[in-house]
């Protein structure tokens, strides 16, 4: 294999090993990432968190590491918010607040009144005792004229509700039927789906996803400043094996849900190839709810890459369309590549998508009666778990036509079946990074009706 590039469109760490996104806001143009992070080694090891800021969440700048361990313990996951009025009495004139896990389970606070460029630990740390043995990843936001807060407890969820970001007042619970391990690092927004406001609540749990190992779930429901009801049962936001302790941005312009995922899972994460760095967040995607279908009742998450990526075009070219007789060669793809394309299937046969290089292939191949299925298993160099080469299935509406984008950077495939309504986020290691493209189609009737590569240059470094 050769050596491990970085990601181009993927923020990665400077160095050592890093984990969940933390601490997802947007203050005055820039939005700040924090991230689990431990310097000095490739695993996990004592938390801090580092931090990067953006003005378009492509091109990143690295500051300096943001919170250090300290009498109280390592620091967990958490968010920050926006405090323009000072409510909390620790950032005189407005500032950014930061609420967190201590790895034993208490909530601490930190604070900034320099745009996120210098930290404080708050005096009165921890502000919550631990209640269980798993009690964390607080996500706080503004509602309601006051502070709210979710924090996962170990088999729920638990909503608390403050004036000033000190004092916490429980309000309510969210129980589910689950056997999926640890809760851990849930979100709480609202989207306006139909003229009408919902609420969508996240759950990242250790075990269990679609396809082994951790993964995102969530609810639609209402969500009263109290309590959460849910509407919809659980749905999985991704189905690749890679993206989780997903979150979104706090005060976020133009009313934008904007998310990052940790693009990695447990079950392998302090295995995958690595020489200096280890662990990228997944593209920032933009939320929104829709309802297709059957489901026309239940709205449902739908994720697109954030318009920004599309303005780093370099080059493209139009797919020459038409029915797909057996192998069709689409050509060569230089990496990181956006490839957008829509297929038809007249007689329900299916159709594989198939990167190639000289002894190495992935696949994904689609089948019109409702899935779609991302082989991944070569180059065998690649077996570093044997998790990692089973097959990755995603299940799709039953129907003759596809829409699919497929953003590739290097070590990375994000699969964005029927404009965002299904995705695969899942990490690849190809034996090279020069790419043939291939559609092979297993019968008649499959018709490739559009398409189109474009070469994705570099985002320059720093903003
Ligand atoms: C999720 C998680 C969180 C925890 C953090 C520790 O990946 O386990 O629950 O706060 O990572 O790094």
């Amino acid at each position: 294999m050769t050596p491990l590039p970085r990601p181009l469109l993927h923020f990665t760490p400077p160095q050592g090993w890093m984990n969940d996104p933390n601490g997802l806001v947007y203050l005055d143009g820039e939005y700040h990432l924090f991230y689990q992070y431990h310097p000095e080694s490739l695993v996990w090891g004592p938390m801090h968190w580092g931090h990067a800021v953006s003005r378009d969440l492509l091109r990143w700048e690295q500051l300096p590491i943001a919170l250090f361990p300290d009498e109280h313990g390592t620091i967990f996951s958490g968010s920050a918010v926006y405090d323009h009025a000072n409510s909390s009495g620790l950032v005189p004139g407005g500032g950014l607040v930061a609420m967190f896990s201590y790895h034993t389970q208490t909530q601490g606070l930190a604070y900034s009144s320099d745009r996120g460029r210098t930290w404080h630990k708050y005096e009165g740390n921890p502000v919550l005792p631990a209640k269980a043995e798993n009690f964390r990843d607080p996500k706080v936001f503004a509602f309601g004229g006051h502070w709210t807060m979710v924090l996962a407890a170990g088999d729920h969820l638990e909503f608390y509700r403050s004036s000033n970001l000190t004092s916490w007042e429980q309000t309510g619970r969210f129980d589910a039927e689950l056997e999926v391990g640890v809760w851990e690092c849930p979100d709480l927004f609202p989207l306006v789906h139909q003229g009408r406001e919902h609420w969508v609540l996240f759950l990242s749990v250790a075990d269990k996803a679609p396809n082994g190992g951790s993964g995102t779930m969530y609810w639609v429901g209402n969500f009263d400043g109290s309590n959460f009801v849910a509407q919809t049962g659980p749905q999985w936001l991704d189905h690749g094996t890679d993206n989780y302790a997903g979150v979104t941005f706090n005060n976020a312009p133009e009313g934008q849900r904007l998310f990052l995922g940790w693009m990695n899972n447990w079950k392998y994460g302090r295995e995958i190839p690595a020489d200096s760095w280890r662990g990228a967040m997944t593209l920032p995607r933009v939320l929104t709810l829709e309802s297709s279908g059957s489901q026309a009742t239940e709205p449902r998450l739908v994720q697109r890459p954030v318009a920004a990526l599309e303005k780093l075009y370099a080059s493209g070219r139009s797919l020459v369309t038409g029915p797909v007789n057996g192998l069709l060669k689409l050509g060569h793809v230089t990496q990181p590549f956006d490839l957008k394309l829509r297929l038809e299937s007249a007689e329900g046969v299916g159709a594989v998508l198939r990167w190639s290089g000289d002894d190495w292939a992935f696949e994904v191949h689609w089948d019109p009666a409702g899935q779609l299925t991302l082989h991944r298993s070569l180059p065998l160099s690649a077996t570093f778990h044997p998790h990692f080469v089973l097959p990755v299935v995603m299940p799709l509406p039953a129907s003759k036509n596809l829409s699919l984008r497929v953003v590739g950077d290097f070590t990375s495939l994000e699969l964005f079946a029927n404009e965002g309504r299904n995705v695969v986020t899942a990490l690849v290691y190809p034996a090279t990074f020069e790419l043939e493209l291939e559609l092979l189609a297993a019968g008649t009737g499959v018709f490739l009706l559009g398409g189109q590569i474009s070469t994705l240059q570099a985002p320059e470094p720093g903003i």
